[in-house]
């Protein structure tokens, strides 16, 4: 049984490796390049070396994988997020329909369930589709909002500013990664689900940026004052940074299509992890602040 994993340096692929290792498995990793994966893992997996835009390598790197954690690399700033996402994927989804690939575990996000309307998340979306139309087994991991944003906001942290286009008062479920990687490699080792699974992965509650600001203040021992912008700053602060213009709308797309958002699978104790806000921001993000 070979498990690949894509993304094995990412905050999520990272915490799966090393699981996976501890686990017994010797998995086959998808680097772009290998000297940046931890020193102590290096020996015990199997590092094939390439870009996951490049078709020919995905298909080559995903042959006789029974199993494939798929973690869509498309960065916010492409030129056409959306369909990116999708074309990048198109390989795997080949690998799987001619049967080289029996079952794909895919990180997505709370509000693929919209399919429209969600910026850059319509292209996992887009991924869901491709995956689910080639008949092997298929789990779609809708995740909440990860704590490791918040590593984006450093500069302005720093000056005690926490800045949002999000509803201040709406709650969203907010997630540690590194617990989404438990989850994922829970279900790359499990034999028994079959067909299409969604799961959501909600993390341990949800929070309205207000009480964000709140616990990050309490875990830096810092002032955090929460200032709102609206989709139209968001648009002008990308523009004048250079990106294209459908990088710019997959953005806002993403802020304004998630401000109404309820995720469609409720929270219960399957998807619900154990990390609060509170104890990342403590131990992640208190020391890159003291820097
Ligand atoms: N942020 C959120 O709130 C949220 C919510 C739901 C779902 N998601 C999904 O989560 C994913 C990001 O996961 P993450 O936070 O674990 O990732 P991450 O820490 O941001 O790391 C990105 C990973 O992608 C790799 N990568 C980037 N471009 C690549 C390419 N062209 N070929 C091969 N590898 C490439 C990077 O490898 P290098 O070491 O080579 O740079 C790195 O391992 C995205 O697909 C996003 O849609 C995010």
């Amino acid at each position: 049984m070979t498990i690949v994993v894509t993304t094995p340096t990412g905050h999520v692929g990272s915490r799966v490796v090393r699981l996976l290792v501890q686990a017994g498995v010797r998995p086959r990793v998808l680097v772009r390049d290998p000297a940046r994966l931890d020193a102590e893992l290096r020996g015990r997996v199997d590092a094939r070396r390439g870009d996951l835009t490049d078709p020919g390598f995905v298909r080559e790197a995903t042959a006789g994988a029974r199993t494939v954690f798929w973690v869509d690399p498309t960065p916010h700033t492409a030129e056409d997020p959306i369909g990116t996402s999708r074309r990048t994927a198109a390989p795997l989804a080949d690998a799987a329909r001619s049967g080289d690939v029996a079952r794909i575990v895919f990180l997505s996000s709370v509000g693929a369930e919209k399919r429209h309307g969600v910026g850059h998340i319509d292209g996992l979306a887009r991924i869901e589709e491709l995956f689910d139309a080639t008949g092997a087994d298929v789990l779609h991991l809708r995740c909440g909002y990860f704590f490791t944003n918040l590593l984006l906001s450093l500069d302005e942290l720093r000056q005690g500013v926490l800045t949002t286009a999000a509803d201040p008062q709406q709650p969203m479920p907010w997630v540690d990664p590194r617990d989404i990687g438990e989850v994922v490699a829970a279900r790359l080792l499990c034999e028994r689900w079959q067909g299409r699974v969604v799961q959501a992965v909600h993390g341990p509650e949800d929070l309205t940026f207000t009480q964000v600001a709140g616990i990050l203040a309490e875990a830096l021992g810092r002032r955090v004052s929460l200032r709102t912008v609206t989709d139209d700053d968001v648009r002008a602060t990308l523009r004048s940074a250079g990106l294209p213009p459908k990088a710019v709308e997959a953005i806002v797309g993403m802020l304004a299509g998630s401000r109404d958002l309820v995720p469609e699978q409720p929270r219960d104790m399957t998807t619900t992890t154990p990390t609060p806000l509170s104890a990342w921001a403590h131990t992640r993000l208190r020391p890159l602040l003291a820097t």
